[in-house]
Parts: C-alpha cells; sequence; structure tokens
C-alpha cells in the first residue's frame, strides 16, 4: 500500500489504455493491452486505467485479464454515472489484488444540458452512483468531467457530495484542454479551502493538451496540493492528447529543486514503453518531443557538439540513461552472436523465451547480410515487425518485383498467399505503393479505406531501413499496420497486410452508446 502520509508523494495514474485507446485509430489488440498493462506495472506505475469495461466484450476482457495478472498497481476501470456500467467496471476489476472503480458525470453547463438533469437531480445522481460504487469496491475514484468548466460552488457541492458517498480519489478533469496553469492550482486550491472532507482524499488532475499546457497544468495542480496525475505514455490520447507521462515524471526529477515531490517512476524504462506504445498505437512519436523524440538528445549544431564534448552538462539538462537510452546507440553486424543480441534486446526492454530469440536471430542476420551495421533503432524496428507463421486465414507476403520507371504506370509482380495458398498477381498503379496495394486488393478485395500512409527512416544513410505504418477503416472498425525494410515498397506492402489481418483477426470495439 502507497503511504500517503508521505506528502511529497505523487501517484502516477496511467490511462494510455483508456483515454489513449480511446483515441480513434489507436486501437490495441488484447495481447498488446495486456503486454503494455505489464510494461506499465513494472516500471512503477501506481494505479492503470485498463479500459471502459461496459464498452465492449473486448474491453471487459483486457480489462478482467490485466486486474488478474497485475503485480503491484492498482487496477482501475472507468464507468458512466450508471448502475449498470458500474456493476460492469466491478465485474472485471473485482479480480486484482488491488481494484478501484472510477465514475464520471459531466458537471459543466454544456453537460448537464445534454444529460437533461437539473443541478438537483444531476447532485442525487452522483450521491446514488458513487455510493453504489463504494458499496462494491473500497477504492473509488470520481471524476466531475469537463470541471474545468463547472462553475465553483457547484463544483465544490458536488465534490462533497462525492466525498461524503464514499469517493476515495477526486478527480479534476480540463476534459477540453481549456485551463491554464495559475486556473488549474486556483481550482484544486480552491476544493481544498472550501470542501469539508476535501484533506481526508487524494485530488488528481487530468488534463488534455489541446492548447499545449497540460503538462504545465498538471504540474500547477500537484503544487496546489492534488497528488496524482493522470497521464499517458508518449501523451496519446483525443485531439491533441493527454499529459505525458514521461514528461511529468521527468520534470519532477530533472526540477526536483523547485518541485519538490516523487513518484515510483523507474524511468530508465521510459524510452522501452514510449517505443512500443508508438508502434501497437499506431501513433508514431514526432521527432522533437520532450524526453522520447528522436532528437530529444541529438546535439547536431557545431557549438552544440563543441560543448557536449567538453562537459555534457553544456547542453543535456539529463542524461540519455536516465530515460533508458543507451550511451551508443551502435550494435552489431553479422558477426554479432545470439548472446549479444539477447542483451541487446534485454537493454532495450524485449525479454524473449529461447524460440522468440531464434526468430528474431533469423531476422537480425537477414538484416545484418543487407546493411551494415545495426543500430538500436533497427532492432526496435525488426521487433515491432510481426513475424512467425500467418494464423488461419491471414495473408502473407511471398514475394514482390517492381518495376518502376519515369514513364508510368508502374508495376507490381507479387505472390501473396491467404491462408497458406498462394496467388500470383500483376497490378498496375500511380506509383510502385500505389501499384503494390492494388495487388493486394486484387487478391483480397476489401472495403477498407486508406486512412494514413507514413514512412519514416529508421536511421540514417541510404541502406536505411524504412518503418511503414498505415491506418485502415471499414465500417467504423479502426486498424493500424507496421513494418520495417530496407525496401520501402516491401515494408510499405508488409504493414497494408498486417493491417488488414488486423482488420479480418480483430475483435469488434464498439463504443458505448
Ligand atoms: O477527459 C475527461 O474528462 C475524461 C474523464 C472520463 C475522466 O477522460
Ligand atoms: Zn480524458
Amino acid at each position: 500500500m502507497t503511504d500517503m502520509t508521505d506528502k511529497s508523494r505523487v501517484l502516477i495514474f496511467d490511462t494510455t489504455l483508456r483515454d489513449g485507446e480511446q483515441s480513434p485509430g489507436a486501437t490495441m489488440t488484447h495481447s498488446e493491452k495486456l503486454e503494455i498493462a505489464e510494461m506499465l506495472d513494472v516500471m512503477g506505475v501506481d494505479i492503470i486505467e485498463a479500459g471502459f469495461p461496459i464498452a465492449s466484450e473486448g474491453d471487459f476482457a483486457a480489462v478482467s485479464e490485466i486486474a488478474k495478472r497485475a503485480d503491484r498497481a492498482v487496477i482501475c476501470g472507468l464507468a458512466r454515472a450508471k448502475a449498470g456500467d458500474i456493476e460492469r467496471a466491478w465485474e472485471a476489476v473485482k479480480h486484482a489484488g488491488r481494484p478501484r472503480i472510477h465514475t464520471f458525470i459531466g458537471t459543466s453547463p454544456s453537460h448537464r444540458a445534454i444529460t437533461g438533469m437539473t443541478m438537483d437531480e444531476m447532485a442525487d445522481s452522483i450521491h446514488d452512483t458513487v455510493s453504489l460504487a463504494r458499496n462494491l469496491c473500497d477504492n473509488v475514484q470520481w471524476s466531475p468531467m469537463d470541471a474545468t468548466r463547472t462553475e465553483d460552488d457547484y463544483l465544490c457541492r458536488v465534490v462533497e457530495i462525492a466525498i461524503k458517498a464514499g469517493a476515495t480519489t477526486i478527480n479534476i478533469p480540463d476534459t477540453v484542454g481549456y485551463t491554464a496553469p495559475a486556473e488549474s492550482g486556483d481550482i484544486i486550491k480552491m476544493l481544498l479551502e472550501r470542501v469539508p472532507g476535501a484533506d481526508e482524499i487524494i485530488f488528481a488532475t487530468h488534463c488534455h493538451n489541446d492548447l499545449g499546457m497540460a503538462t504545465a497544468n498538471a504540474l500547477a495542480a500537484v503544487d496546489a496540493g492534488a497528488r496524482q496525475i493522470e497521464c499517458t505514455i508518449n501523451g496519446l490520447g483525443e485531439r491533441a492528447g493527454n499529459t505525458a507521462l514521461e514528461e511529468v515524471v521527468m520534470a519532477i526529477k530533472v526540477r526536483n529543486d523547485i518541485m519538490p515531490y516523487h513518484t515510483d517512476i523507474d524511468t530508465k524504462k521510459i524510452m522501452a514503453i514510449s517505443r512500443r506504445v508508438a508502434t501497437v498505437s499506431g501513433f508514431p512519436v514526432q521527432y522533437n518531443k520532450a524526453i522520447v523524440g528522436k532528437n530529444a538528445f541529438a546535439h547536431e549544431s557545431g557549438i552544440h557538439q563543441d560543448g557536449m564534448l567538453k562537459n555534457a552538462e553544456t547542453f543535456e539538462i539529463m542524461r540519455p540513461e536516465d530515460i533508458g537510452l543507451s550511451e551508443t546507440s551502435l550494435v552489431m553486424g553479422k558477426h554479432s552472436g545470439r548472446a549479444a543480441l539477447r542483451a541487446k534486446l534485454e537493454n532495450l526492454g524485449f525479454s524473449l523465451a529461447d524460440n522468440q530469440l531464434k526468430d528474431v536471430f533469423v531476422r537480425f542476420k537477414e538484416l545484418a547480410d543487407r546493411k551494415k551495421e545495426i543500430f538500436d533503432d533497427d532492432l526496435v524496428a525488426l521487433m515491432n515487425t510481426s513475424s512467425g507463421r500467418p494464423l488461419e486465414g491471414e495473408l502473407k507476403l511471398e514475394s514482390l518485383r517492381v518495376v518502376c520507371g519515369t514513364e508510368g504506370p508502374q508495376t507490381a509482380e507479387m505472390v501473396l498467399s491467404i491462408g497458406g495458398e498462394r496467388h500470383e498477381v500483376t497490378a498496375t498503379g500511380d506509383g510502385p505503393v500505389d501499384a503494390t496495394f492494388n495487388a493486394i486488393k486484387k487478391v483480397f478485395p476489401h472495403g477498407a479505406r486508406l486512412q494514413l500512409y507514413q514512412v519514416h527512416a529508421v536511421t540514417e544513410g541510404t541502406d536505411a531501413q524504412a518503418t511503414v505504418s498505415v491506418r485502415m477503416e471499414e465500417e467504423g472498425k479502426i486498424v493500424t499496420g507496421q513494418s520495417a525494410d530496407t525496401d520501402t515498397v516491401v515494408a510499405s506492402a508488409k504493414a497494408y497486410i498486417n493491417a488488414l489481418n488486423n482488420l479480418v483477426v480483430r475483435r469488434e470495439k464498439t463504443a458505448p452508446a
């Protein structure tokens, strides 16, 4: 149990699997959710919001399984202010050693108008739903959604009701990313001063990043007395996202002189989980993103490099090792052995069973034959490219040859297997990628629409691998696919096939009405 008599302790509540996954296109598979939850638990996250159990059978199954597997973190399930939601959330989280129900209702004037409730009716509903949650679970979090646009008096009134009904954590969401740091702090201060019983519970801050102030707003709330920060890895989340876990945690660590708080996060695990979340969500991290961006520790200008060589502290306020980036990312070439590969992958946050290592080693050797130097990022791309036998009915690229020229159209000759059956196909298109995608569509007709096609060079040089991400949508179902290869067109074909496979095998995800 966390010692909350320690007034400088800030709890980290991660909602990557709920608010993050809710972001259109960021859908994760069941096994990806379990994997991310385990990484969050191991890195020291205090509370994992594992999903919205009433939203779908898939969400319910993921929250239940995460609850069963969690080692140390509190496992939380979200519920609207409805008995059915709250009971369903409890059914899912009750398996956890430390379960929590999180229930919410929109309290601002526009949210009240949507529900059609008067202030008094909503106050009664808050009393009833928080009481119901508390009768099921002794750890209950309540959120007045859109708190930062709720009238002060009404906010104080409903927070008091929720505390009296048994809420142990009160979360103050800035649902539309509207607040600013001074105001974010003032709201917490006001609640602590005006609400009876406020000093008996924990205040949480939940900020969205629409105006780019989510991290500053969360830290201002902590300065005012909040002791739980709600955040996501890479700031994943609807619209401009949520407060980024890595930003608040590192800000507290680096500027502890002016923010004398501490979290339980093992910061050395930040980079590995950031990479994994970027892959499974299909949302790449922007190059200049604070803490986890590819350029966050790159010093390219002459003046910077000179200063860095003389004394790293000249330009570096934190060390790459602090977030789990190794000092040098140059790893190995084709003569490197299996033990070295295992050690390097462990260092990057991947622990592999012997049979997995065997498969990765074969692919590593293939890559090393094509590419002289293999960097950390190459290995991460290799790990994030699915391998192994396709599942029943799945598509697999057997071979691809594309004929290009200044005079179009381009032609793709492909062998594609579906559930093990080989199909040979030729198609043309407006460019090599278009021709390739047309070839796939010829063999496997589908109505999915390509929403996003993105190519990134993993490292420098003309022999660099390309990572390709695609996002596809069919009847409201959105999936992503990724692949990496030294040949951009092959990576594109594999990413597209990967997304189609996800569309075929993934469970339906339905939003709550
Ligand atoms: O942003 C928000 O208001 C939320 C609530 C459900 C807590 O995510
Ligand atoms: Zn939110």
